[in-house]
């Protein structure tokens, strides 16, 4: 199994670790443009294989396309990550330009690859990445709601005084401070809903300190958070490299799902050797319909500053 990082930067390097230490992958390969750069994190990371236990050989590139060839799975993490008081969709203007020409060269080298976006606007992202490339709406994953749904978790334990493994719940709609959708109605704890134990006004605290989850790091780290974007995405990789059929929200390409259609943004998926393997499509209240409505429209909006 080889995997390719585009981007050795925060999100990449700590994804190529995660991915490392998990030890399913045989191989991981570094890119950045940034001369030296993918080398160097590739060769610290390889000097903590024999602390940490792991095989997977790590190895980095400055802009060599023709290191990837073969790649099972290639994550984008390349572009600009956003400064305290940024949105996501501020990105756009660098990213797409970034976003286009790395796909481009990416697909020349593993015609058969499943792509993992996670450059932001991650929705409007994923979206140029299939008017670019054309593959089968299958290998084209975007990454948001698999990280905001951990922060979901994390923010529900918090409320609920409970240990993380206890809590479940899920995060759909784009990924952006107003698109997220945290299905507060269907989260539990240890199979029962978490209305049972705390009130509708903290639940509802809950949810506003999701959607600002990414906006709280920036603003203490002066850049955007890596740690739980890289254990994310590397979540999404074992699934598919693994097989193993798990469920993730992910931004996917709609075609009528959830009344959406042409364009990308985060449903549930099923994801194994395929990459996407089928969208979950549960049936939504009229709010939460409602909700992933007007994060749709956000969504298209920020497609609409693309030069297609
Ligand atoms: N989808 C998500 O949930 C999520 C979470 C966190 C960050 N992000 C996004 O991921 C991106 C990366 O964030 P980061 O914190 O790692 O940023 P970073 O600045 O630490 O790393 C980005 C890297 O990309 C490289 N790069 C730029 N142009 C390139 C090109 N053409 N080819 C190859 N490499 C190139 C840079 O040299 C840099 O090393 C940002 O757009 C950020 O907003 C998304």
């Amino acid at each position: 199994m080889k995997v390719t990082v585009v981007g050795a930067g925060a999100v990449g390097a700590s994804c190529a670790e995660y991915i490392a230490i998990k030890n399913f992958a045989s191989e991981v390969v570094l890119v950045d443009i940034k001369e030296g750069f993918a080398e160097g994190k590739a060769m610290d990371l390889m000097q903590t294989a024999s602390l940490n236990g792991f095989d997977t050989k790590i190895t980095g590139v400055t802009g060599d396309y023709s290191k990837t060839a073969g790649s099972d799975i290639c994550v984008i993490t390349s572009g600009i990550p956003r400064k305290p008081g940024m949105t996501r969709e501020e990105l756009i203007g660098i990213n797409a330009g970034i976003v286009k020409s790395v796909s481009s060269s990416l697909i020349e080298q593993s015609p058969n690859t499943i792509i993992i976006v996670v450059s932001n606007p991650m929705d409007t992202m994923t979206y140029l990445v299939h008017k670019t490339t054309g593959l089968p709406k299958n290998r084209i994953i975007g990454m948001g709601g698999a990280l905001d749904s951990a922060r979901f978790k994390y923010r529900l334990a918090e409320a609920l005084g409970a240990p993380i493994s206890d809590v479940d719940g899920m995060v759909i709609g784009g990924h952006s401070d107003k698109g997220m959708v945290p299905l507060t109605r269907l989260a539990t704890r240890n199979s029962v809903p978490v209305t049972e134990f705390i009130s509708e006004e903290r639940l509802n605290e809950v949810k506003e300190a999701t959607k600002v989850g990414g906006a709280t790091l920036t603003g203490l780290l002066g850049t955007s958070a890596w740690y739980a974007p890289g254990a994310a995405v590397s979540g999404l990789v074992q699934a598919i490299a693994c097989d193993q059929k798990k469920i993730f929200p992910c931004s996917t390409l709609l075609d009528g799902e959830y009344g959406l259609s042409d364009l990308c943004i985060g449903v549930p998926v099923v994801l194994g050797r395929n990459g996407i393997e089928s969208i979950v499509d549960i049936t939504l209240n009229d709010a939460e319909k409602e909700h992933m409505q007007a994060s749709a429209e956000g969504v298209r909006a920020t497609n609409g500053l693309l030069e297609l």
